[in-house]
């Protein structure tokens, strides 16, 4: 069974992406800080899934929190939602999005750079 993390799987997308791997028999782990969700969105995967997903309450754009979980996962694939995304307030205050979304990647490339399979 492939091993799929969905970063910000909680989220609109992430959680219908969510729903459509473990369908396919993929093993989902989830990252999300809840920055922009809830946790009682697995109880709706687990109620139409019949499975809930492991979730780790993670900010992957803290590099050592994210190293230090990431360094001894041995994912397939990522598939990565975990950003900020609202045109209005990125416009207002633009760093905290260019930290958000920037480093999150950058601490998920950093991962997938040292776990070439
Ligand atoms: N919604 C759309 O129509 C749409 C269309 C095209 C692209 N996108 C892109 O897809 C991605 C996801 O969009 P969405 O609509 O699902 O957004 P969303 O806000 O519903 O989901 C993002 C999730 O990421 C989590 N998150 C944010 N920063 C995080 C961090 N540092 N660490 C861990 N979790 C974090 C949030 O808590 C949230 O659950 C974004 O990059 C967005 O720009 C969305």
């Amino acid at each position: 069974m492939k091993k799929i993390l969905i970063s910000g799987g909680l989220g609109y997308i992430g959680s219908h992406t969510v729903v459509e791997l473990i369908d396919r028999n993929y093993d989902v782990t989830i990252i999300d800080d809840l920055s922009n969700s809830e946790e009682k969105v697995l109880d709706g995967i687990e109620s139409i899934c019949g499975q809930r997903p492991e979730w780790i309450d993670l900010d992957l754009s803290d590099k050592s929190k994210s190293d230090d979980y990431l360094k001894n996962q041995n994912f397939d694939g990522i598939i990565h939602f975990a950003a900020f995304k609202a045109v209005g307030e990125s416009v207002e205050n633009p760093l905290k999005y260019y930290r958000n979304n920037l480093f999150s990647l950058l601490n998920v490339m950093s991962y997938l750079e040292t776990h070439k399979n």
